[in-house]
């Protein structure tokens, strides 16, 4: 993987951060931007973020930690969260997650062998009107059959491939 950021955006961050009050507006963004370039976020990089804000390493994981969306572990490629809110729950999404599952013959928290997927169960995803729904990254997907998760996982593996 590469650097956790680039000379380009540590500049672009510190404008940021000069026009700021309060320097914690930036922990979200400065984590994400590390996870992009990186993968995921190390011990590295959350030093290197508070270090950048004038925080303690702690205070910016309290903020990595909270969020299910910033990796503080390795994930495969396509990490693949699972609604298992109320709505997903009652409208199939335990099918969804059993079969996600047993096609990618991984469980829950486990990345398949070949580093492109990673299964994490998630709360609400704010798509409630389009459950049971899966997001995939950034990517929002629903209201999803099983037919549907195969060809979204067809569609990814042709993605990483090109
Ligand atoms: S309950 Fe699944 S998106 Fe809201």
């Amino acid at each position: 993987m590469s650097e956790l950021l680039s000379t380009q955006q540590i500049d672009q961050f510190k404008t940021r951060l000069a026009a700021l009050e309060h320097p914690r507006e930036l922990v979200v963004d400065l984590l994400l931007a590390v996870q992009e370039n990186h993968g995921w976020v190390p011990d590295r990089g959350v030093e290197l973020v508070a270090g950048m804000l004038g925080l303690t390493p702690l205070e910016v994981e309290e903020i990595a930690t909270f969020y299910d969306k910033i990796y503080r572990r390795p994930v495969g490629r396509y990490p693949i969260h699972i609604c298992d809110s109320v709505c997903c729950w009652s409208r199939g999404g335990e099918a969804i997650a059993a079969h996600l599952q047993q096609v990618l013959g991984i469980g829950m928290g486990e990345t398949t062998a070949d580093g492109l997927f990673t299964l994490l169960p998630t709360c609400c995803l704010g798509g409630c009107g389009r459950a049971p729904a899966i997001m995939v990254g950034r990517r929002f997907y629903g209201p999803l059959q099983t037919a549907d998760v195969d060809r979204i996982l067809a569609e990814l593996r042709r993605e990483a491939t090109s």
